[in-house]
């Protein structure tokens, strides 16, 4: 079967992680899509970040949520990367849309802020619905409630559980929150055949990650996984 590839927070291991140029660099690697992590500022817009600060991505210093976008947009995410990337921005959600290919595959991830989850879920099914993606798209987040409330507020989105590497030992498919879940998305050392046909026979797609060496990726495709997220697209077997 084939594997889908996804970018990492784009390229992000030859461009600032969250950027456009990341994203536009994972596309020119023929990347089948990428992923990215969404926080939320304090006017309520989605921006895409890795972090709830920016300290370690930009050169500013702050918690997004307490931010108004017009702060967050004078930030310099790039240049911490390298100085052919200076004056890269934080992207909005719309700005990535606004670059990525129609065709393209978006695993919008949803992170907890600093004092925990946001009231995300209506403005993001909206912007998910609005932008005519909706079967390009999947919404992933370690956090089962973001999950169980978006099913609930947009019932047609492909939500996907993000699994710890942590919970390798203690994972069980009987303990899945009990809402369709269109893919599992696990650490790429949790994955092995056994875990792979058994989640296949329950009917979950597997989204893994962060396979970075050739070999890994190679390994994942073996397995099967129907999408492979990685910082190096360019790897693709
Ligand atoms: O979505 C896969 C992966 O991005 C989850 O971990 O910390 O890189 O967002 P993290
Ligand atoms: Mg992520």
């Amino acid at each position: 079967m084939h594997s889908l590839i996804l970018g990492h927070r784009g390229a992000s291991g030859h461009a600032p992680e969250n950027t456009l140029a990341s994203f536009r660099l994972a596309f020119q690697y023929g990347a089948d899509g990428v992923e990215f992590d969404v926080h939320v500022s304090k006017e309520g817009a989605l921006v895409v970040c890795h972090d709830p600060r920016v300290d370690r991505t930009t050169d500013g210093s702050g918690e997004i949520r307490a931010m108004n976008l017009s702060q967050i947009k004078k930030l310099d995410a790039g240049s911490w990367y390298g100085k052919d990337f200076t004056g890269e921005r934080m992207p909005t959600l719309q700005e990535v849309f606004a670059i990525a290919p129609f065709e393209s595959i978006l695993n919008i991830e949803v992170k907890k802020g600093v004092h925990g989850l946001y009231p995300l879920e209506k403005p993001l099914a909206s912007a998910i619905l609005s932008s005519g993606r909706l079967n390009q798209i999947i919404v992933s987040s370690f956090e089962t409630k973001y999950l169980i409330n978006l099913h609930q507020v947009c019932p047609q989105l492909r939500l996907g559980l993000l699994i710890h590497p942590e919970e390798l030992f203690s994972f069980s498919f009987d303990t899945l929150p009990s809402i369709p879940l269109y893919s599992l998305h696990p650490y790429f050392a949790f994955l092995n055949e056994e875990w792979v046909k058994k989640a296949r026979q329950k009917g979950y797609r597997i989204f893994t990650w962060t396979a970075n060496d050739k070999k890994d990726i190679e390994y994942c495709v073996h397995l099967g996984c129907d999408g492979i997220i990685t910082n190096y697209p360019d790897r693709r077997p």
